[in-house]
């Protein structure tokens, strides 16, 4: 019986760091993109993607907030990527 158990231990054990290493390989290429390119592949899909000198900084962040509620499969970090990109330009 415990030897059952300490082996039950280890499957669960295996399985959780298997999920844990594919978890943090899925992030990291979708993290490893830069602002640019999340804009250039996510902001024209329902309109011409803006151009960054169109706003202002403070404007870009909320255009940020507004678009992260469209754009609803971009994490936070994605969209802070594409709004500093976007502020960088003027
Ligand atoms: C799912 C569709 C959709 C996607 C994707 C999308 N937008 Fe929009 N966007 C809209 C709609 C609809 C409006 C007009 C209504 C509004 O302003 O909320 C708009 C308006 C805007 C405006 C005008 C100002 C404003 O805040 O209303 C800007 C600038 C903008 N989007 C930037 C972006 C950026 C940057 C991205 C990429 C992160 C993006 N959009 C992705 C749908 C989208």
């Amino acid at each position: 019986m415990k030897k059952i158990t300490s082996l039950s231990i280890a499957i669960i054990f295996s399985i959780g760091t298997i999920l844990f290493i594919n978890g943090c390989a899925a992030t990291e290429t979708v993290t490893a993109k830069s602002g640019a390119q999340i804009w250039g592949e996510n902001c024209l899909r329902c309109h011409n993607a803006p151009d960054p000198v169109d706003y202002s900084d403070a404007q870009w962040e909320t255009v940020g907030m507004h678009m992260k509620q469209r754009v609803n499969n971009l994490t936070e970090t994605e969209i802070n990527k594409v709004v500093e990109f976007l502020q960088s330009a003027n």
